[in-house]
């Protein structure tokens, strides 16, 4: 796919001065194809707009009270600060830990167990979800159908299609929710302006260098390329858990098998490490505090359950010997990969 670069923005526009944000999409040098096909979906300004007011509202759920936002905060590179596991409307739990939404344009399949294939098909679970927002599409498509403003603004992103029967469907709904956040492409953390050799005000440091170094001969395996993911599933190690007994991560979607052996129970998406250091609690269930946790769980805590990765089992050894000086040149390196102008973007912001 050649290189997209949609800009949006014109001076002659008033009503994008007015509101005073304009985006374009653009593939950053250092990362690797796209995934999303903007053929089926042109990037636009208006879609972009609606996308996020959709995001940021309480409509999408039962009672009104939980948005998309409510469990993807910005300052956190949108995942849920400080819980382990989501609660949404009614302050239900379930069993997962938020991912973060970034760079997701560049994603082959989403959640933590791959479920999700297109990331147009992605709101419903959430929406419908008893755990997160707890409404139907169809309900949350007659509040909207029923908010004049909201017609007029997917009247003006969309072009309504002859089987469809209203200007507010489905895939309108979705379609402008993936374009907000198509646009959450995270790529100016230290670590990107160094490997493209951007002018720094304070250059990558040594500890930072060191750091990378020991992060590419011991964990770029999995967390690996650009959007440090090999967009893989599996399992890295964590002891079964007593409190989400059911959860065979992977193995859900690629079929179970009641002897407890399938190939793929227990494994899970290889998360990007971009914005480790504010998206904390990590693993899919939260279950890790710190970014010191999860070292040391690579360093001394790996278990020998079932198909745990061979990569953490080499010559009948578990896990990754870390130093503790690995340990501390680690923590520089993934520092650097918060991106700072990502989290306080104003254009992303609840406005
Ligand atoms: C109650 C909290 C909650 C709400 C509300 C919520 N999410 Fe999520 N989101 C999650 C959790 C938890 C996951 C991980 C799900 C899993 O692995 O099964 C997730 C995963 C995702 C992913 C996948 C990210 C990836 O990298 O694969 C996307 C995209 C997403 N949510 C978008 C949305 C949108 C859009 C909305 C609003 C329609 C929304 N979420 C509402 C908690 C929430
Ligand atoms: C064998 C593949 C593999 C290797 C090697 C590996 N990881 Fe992971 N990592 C994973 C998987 C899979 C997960 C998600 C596991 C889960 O949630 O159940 C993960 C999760 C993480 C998380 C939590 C991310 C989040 O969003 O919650 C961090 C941080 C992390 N790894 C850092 C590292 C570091 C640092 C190293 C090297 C010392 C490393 N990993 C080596 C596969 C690997």
């Amino acid at each position: 796919m050649p290189l997209i670069i949609i800009s949006t923005l014109s001076c002659e526009d008033e009503s994008v001065e007015n509101n005073d944000i304009y985006i374009s999409f653009e593939k950053p040098s250092n990362f690797p194809e796209l995934t999303y096909d903007f053929s089926e979906n042109e990037f636009t300004q208006q879609k972009f707009e609606l996308g996020k007011r959709l995001f940021y509202d309480g409509k999408l759920s039962s009672d009104g009270s939980v948005s998309c936002g409510s469990c993807h905060n910005q300052s956190n590179a949108f995942t849920h600060h400080g819980h382990d596991i989501s609660d949404g409307v009614n302050g239900v739990f379930g069993t997962r830990n938020t991912q973060p939404l970034q760079n997701l344009a560049f994603m082959k399949d989403f959640t933590w167990d791959g479920a999700i294939r297109h990331l147009d098909l992605q709101p419903i679970i959430p929406i419908e979800s008893e755990v997160e927002m707890n409404e139907t599409i169809d309900n949350v498509l007659l509040k909207l159908q029923n908010d004049v403003s909201y017609v007029t603004q997917f009247n003006e992103s969309f072009e309504k299609k002859s089987f469809e029967p209203h200007i507010i469907s489905l895939r309108t709904l979705t379609q402008s929710l993936s374009q907000f956040m198509n646009a959450l492409v995270s790529a100016n953390s230290r670590y990107d302006k160094y490997v493209r050799g951007e002018v720094m005000e304070i250059p990558y440091s040594e500890e930072e260098k060191e750091g990378l170094s020991i992060f590419n001969n011991k964990c770029a395996q999995c967390h690996s390329g650009d959007l440090f993911t090999d967009q893989t599933y599996r399992n890295n190690g964590l002891a079964l858990s007593s409190k989400f007994p059911d959860e065979l991560g992977r193995g859900r979607v690629t079929g179970e098998d009641l002897g407890g052996n399938a190939p793929d129970y227990y494994k899970f998406k290889v998360p990007s490490l971009r914005n480790i250091w504010v998206t904390f609690p990590y693993m899919h269930d939260g279950r890790l505090a710190t970014i010191d946790d999860v070292l040391d769980h690579y360093d001394t805590g790996v278990q020998d359950t079932p198909n745990l990765d061979p990569i953490l089992k080499q010559n009948e050894i578990l896990g990754i010997s870390l130093s503790n000086e690995d340990k501390r040149l680690l923590k520089f390196f993934l520092k650097s990969l918060t991106d700072n102008t990502f989290i306080t973007d104003e254009r992303f912001a609840e406005d």
